[in-house]
């Protein structure tokens, strides 16, 4: 037990050279999402790892095939990644969390059942110096077990049986340094060795497309949301104006579509007689001049 945990974090050190060039304002993830799901007709397990390079999967791992394989268009970039290695490393990581998921299912006195399991982790770099680890799971949905990545880095339990989890992960006190060390040096390594080596995919600029909406709200009052989608990089603003000003600085809510590109929008409560009066503003480094959307105009 405590062997596995050591060769996943230690296979899990993939090296990576610097990256010498700017990397501007902008933030870059490395993200890798695995789901493990109990007891689906016909096998007993299944598991799935899938790799996102800002929000675009460039490869995936499943227990079927056991077999780590590259997605179009990172498949073309050489050497990005060893697949035979990264096939073999991705078998390791699913007997782990497998077991893992056993664990829980049986603490739970539910050794049978049809259970979910699903962790995520990565790092983010920012304006190329600025960098975050994290590392959460769930189960059934629910958060489980997050890995705090302060200078006494530690797993922060958040379910009843994850306290065993923790217990088991933190055994060899080295492990929560090796998994700190990973999210915040290999990884980040590891990301910046394949934005040098897919820049010609990571450095387009794709502009929004904007969606306008309303429904009703309480008392007469209209629920406006601005949003807008299918835009890469991530960062962006989202502004209402009123009669042509900006009404207050808001944050727009963003997330991944799965395709490589975000979507993000904002709300806005207003009185019914108002609604003409708003429109949305949005800035994003693919648009020469921010765009402005007026009802009826989409
Ligand atoms: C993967 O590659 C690393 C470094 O090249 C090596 O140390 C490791 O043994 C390999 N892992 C497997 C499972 O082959
Ligand atoms: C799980 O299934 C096995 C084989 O079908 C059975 O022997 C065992 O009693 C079951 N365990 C529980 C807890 O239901
Ligand atoms: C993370 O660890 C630090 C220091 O050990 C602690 O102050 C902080 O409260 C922890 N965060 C959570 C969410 O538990
Ligand atoms: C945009 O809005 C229209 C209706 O206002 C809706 O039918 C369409 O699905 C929306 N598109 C997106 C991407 O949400
Ligand atoms: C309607 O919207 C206005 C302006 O945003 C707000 O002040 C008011 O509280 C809202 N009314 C209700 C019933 O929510």
């Amino acid at each position: 037990m405590m062997g596995t945990l050591t060769i996943v974090f230690v296979l899990l050190l993939l090296t990576g050279t610097t990256m010498s060039k700017e990397l501007g304002t902008q933030c870059y993830s490395l993200t890798y999402q695995d789901m493990a799901l109990s007891h689906p007709r016909p096998e007993q397990f299944s598991f799935t790892n899938t790799g996102y390079l800002n929000g675009q999967s460039f490869y995936r791992y499943d227990s079927k095939s056991q077999r780590a394989i590259p997605l179009p268009p990172w498949d073309k970039i050489e050497g990005m990644n060893d697949w035979e290695n990264e096939s073999q490393l991705q078998k390791i990581r699913e007997d782990f969390v497998l077991e893992n998921m056993q664990n829980i299912m049986d603490y739970y006195n539910d050794g049978n059942g049809s259970h979910i399991f699903q962790g995520r982790f990565g790092c983010k770099l920012c304006g190329g110096d600025f960098i975050k680890g994290f590392w959460k799971c769930q189960y059934d949905g629910r958060d489980f077990i997050e890995f705090n990545t302060t200078d006494i880095p530690a797993w922060i339990p958040l379910d009843p049986a994850a306290d065993m989890i923790k217990q088991r992960w933190e055994a060899d006190p080295g492990a929560v340094y090796r998994a700190k060390a990973y999210l915040e040096e290999q990884c980040v390594g590891t990301l910046r060795r394949y934005l040098e080596l897919g820049k010609a995919y990571l450095r387009q600029l794709i502009p929004p497309k904007v969606n306008l909406s309303h429904y009703s709200a309480l008392g007469g009052n209209l629920t406006l949301k601005c949003l807008a989608y299918g835009f890469y990089p991530e960062e962006i603003e989202l502004h209402w104006l009123q009669d042509g000003k900006i009404q207050k600085k808001e944050v727009a809510e963003t997330q991944p579509i799965g395709d490589g590109t975000y979507q993000a929008w904002i709300t806005a409560e207003v009185p019914f007689p108002e609604k003409n009066t708003y429109s949305c503003q949005v800035v994003h480094e693919s648009l020469p001049e921010s765009l402005v959307v007026a009802w009826g105009e989409q």
